[in-house]
C-alpha cells in the first residue's frame, strides 16, 4: 500500500465517520418534534372524536363536519320532510336499511338517534362522490316525485332525507350513518357511540 492509498482509506474513513455523526445528531434533534407530533397524529388516525352543537341549525338546513377526513352531513329535519320520508317507503331500495353501513343502534325509516336530526357521511355509496342537497320538492330539474333529498351529481344517485338510495340506481346501499351520540339536547358527538363514556 502506497502513501496515496492510506490517505485515501483515511479519507473515505473520516467521511464515512462525519455521515455517521451527521446520521445520529439529525436523529436526535428530530426526536422532541417527532414526540410532539406523535400523539395528534395517533388521534387523527383513530379518528377523533367531533362535538358539534346543534342548536342553531334551522329547520330544513344542512350542515357539514369533517370526521376521519369525511364529510359528515348534520340536517335538522322538518315535519314535512319527515312525512316525506315515510312517503318513500316504496320508491327507496331498503327501506328499513337492513343492508345499511350504519350503527346497530340506528333502526327504523329516519336512520337518526332522535328524528330531527339526520346524521350522514357525505359520501356517495357508488363511486364516493360527494351528493348535493336538494331539500326542495318537485324542482324542475329532478321531477314531479322529487320529495327532497341528496342527488349525487357524477352518476345520478338520488337519496332521500334519510340518506336511502331509491331505487334503480348506481348506488347499492344508503348513505353511512356514522357512530354518534347525544352529550345533551344539543350537542351531538359523532364518532362516539351512545354508550361511549
Ligand atoms: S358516485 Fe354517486 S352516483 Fe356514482
Amino acid at each position: 500500500m502506497n502513501n496515496g492509498d492510506v490517505s485515501q482509506s483515511r479519507r473515505r474513513f473520516l467521511i464515512g465517520a462525519t455521515s455517521a455523526v451527521g446520521a445520529v445528531g439529525a436523529g436526535a434533534a428530530a426526536v422532541p418534534f417527532v414526540a410532539s407530533w406523535n400523539p395528534s397524529a395517533k388521534a387523527e388516525a383513530a379518528g377523533a372524536p367531533v362535538t358539534v352543537n346543534v342548536s342553531k341549525i334551522e329547520p330544513g338546513q344542512q350542515i357539514t363536519v369533517e370526521w376521519r377526513g369525511k364529510p359528515v352531513w348534520i340536517v335538522r329535519r322538518t315535519e314535512e320532510m319527515l312525512e316525506n320520508i315515510e312517503k318513500l317507503n316504496d320508491s327507496v331500495k331498503d327501506p328499513q336499511s337492513k343492508e345499511a353501513p350504519q350503527p346497530a343502534y340506528i333502526e327504523g325509516i329516519y336512520r337518526s338517534l332522535k328524528k330531527d336530526y339526520a346524521v350522514l357521511v357525505g359520501i356517495c355509496t357508488h363511486l364516493g362522490c360527494v351528493p348535493s342537497y336538494r331539500p326542495e320538492v318537485s324542482p324542475a330539474d329532478l321531477g314531479e316525485d322529487w320529495l327532497g333529498g341528496f342527488y349525487c351529481p357524477c352518476h345520478g344517485s338520488r337519496y332521500d332525507m334519510a340518506g336511502r338510495v331509491y331505487q334503480s340506481q348506481p348506488a347499492p346501499l344508503n348513505l353511512e350513518v356514522p357512530p354518534y351520540k347525544y352529550e345533551d339536547d344539543n350537542v351531538i358527538v359523532v364518532g362516539l357511540d351512545p354508550e361511549a363514556a
